[in-house]
């Protein structure tokens, strides 16, 4: 008797509730084994599966490394682990002396060659910057500029300008530089593209609404146009990043390290669909996202921590307010 004559007389006898327990058992163990797979697939990418060299997109070959939002946080920290691996930095943000003091730093450390460019991604990137991009053999791009609500908003409240200003600065200034930067990326058949994500690009954000959003946008975008670019020889990536926290907000240096070590690497069956998760902690908080309760449950809590932070953030203006007037 075949299989399937032998599953049909099974019914045939009655004996449904057996195959029923052996139906669910089966697609728990899948279920299961699935998860524990995806688990360590993430623990490989994390601690043992390498990245890609910085030498493949030019590093000590005189090429250039592009960093905007370059003075501060997490743009510095890129600036000072790029110049080590022996790029040569155009570093961008609004203030000059900031970029100048980095600049002459960096120079004087690791010997490379630096550029700055002052300007407000706000409004806009100017003609000259565009020059400036094509005289250089760029490398590596990196889109961390970002900016964000002042407090936790409900949109529709939200101040006109400030929004018009996220958009701006967090997606039309990142798509506008980088088509710049692929034709003299395709043009070497070599290049890196990261752009900065943000947690609350896949978990959306209540009252930081407009910034959520774009970082869900620079994700949806980043692995459309990785996927485009990649016979070009260039990787671009979306990096995931936690804001507030305490074990799982590692200093920007430590950070920085575990994406550059990282390029290429997708980062365990995580969260986020595409993109990379280098640091460790974000890839299983990633994962837990993923495996545990579904979006609307952390949507809620989000929801709840933003509101939270809203009020605090309230209370702390009325005092401002108060003592404000009793000067
Ligand atoms: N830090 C976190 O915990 C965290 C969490 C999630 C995601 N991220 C993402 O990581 C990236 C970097 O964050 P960060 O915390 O390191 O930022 P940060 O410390 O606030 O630094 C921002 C940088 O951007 C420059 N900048 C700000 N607005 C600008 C504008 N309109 N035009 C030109 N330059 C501007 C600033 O310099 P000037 O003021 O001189 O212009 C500064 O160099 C962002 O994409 C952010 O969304 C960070």
């Amino acid at each position: 008797m075949s299989v399937s004559e032998k599953v049909v007389q099974l019914f045939k006898d009655n004996d449904k509730a057996v195959i029923t327990a052996a139906l669910f058992a089966l697609v728990g163990a899948s279920v299961v084994t699935r998860r524990v797979f995806s688990l360590l697939k993430l623990l490989f990418d994390v601690y043992i599966r390498p990245g890609k060299s910085l030498k493949n997109f030019g590093a000590g070959r005189g090429a250039w490394a592009i960093i905007t939002g370059a003075s501060d946080g997490i743009g510095k920290e890129f600036a000072y682990q790029l110049a080590q691996a022996k790029f040569n930095l155009l570093l961008i943000s609004r203030t000059e002396s900031k970029l100048q003091a980095l600049a002459n730093e960096i120079e004087q450390k690791h010997n490379v060659e630096t550029r700055i460019y002052a300007m407000d991604f706000s409004k806009g990137i100017p003609e000259n910057l565009k020059e400036i991009i094509n005289q250089l053999d760029v490398g590596v791009l990196i889109n961390n500029v970002a900016t964000n609500h002042e407090i936790p908003t409900p949109f529709f409240l939200e101040n006109d300008q400030l929004i018009d200003n996220i958009v701006e600065v967090n997606i039309a200034s990142v798509l506008r530089i980088t088509k710049i930067v692929i034709p003299i990326m395709k043009a070497k058949n070599r290049g890196l593209i990261i752009n900065c994500g943000s947690f609350s690009g896949y978990v959306p954000s209540p009252y930081l609404s407009v910034y959520s959003g774009s970082k869900a946008f620079l994700s949806t975008w980043s692995a459309a146009i990785g996927m485009e670019l990649k016979s070009s020889g260039i990787t671009a990536t979306a990096m995931s990043k936690i804001r507030r926290a305490t074990w799982l907000i590692p200093y920007p240096k430590p950070y920085v390290k575990a994406v550059l070590s990282k390029i290429g690497v997708p980062g365990g069956a995580s969260a986020i669909p595409f993109g990379s998760n280098a640091y460790p902690s974000h890839a299983l908080v990633n994962w837990l996202i993923s495996y545990t309760f579904d979006m609307h449950f952390w949507l809620r809590r989000n929801f709840e921590h933003q509101t939270d932070i809203r009020n605090r953030a309230l209370r702390k203006r009325e005092r401002e307010a108060a003592a404000a007037k009793s000067q």
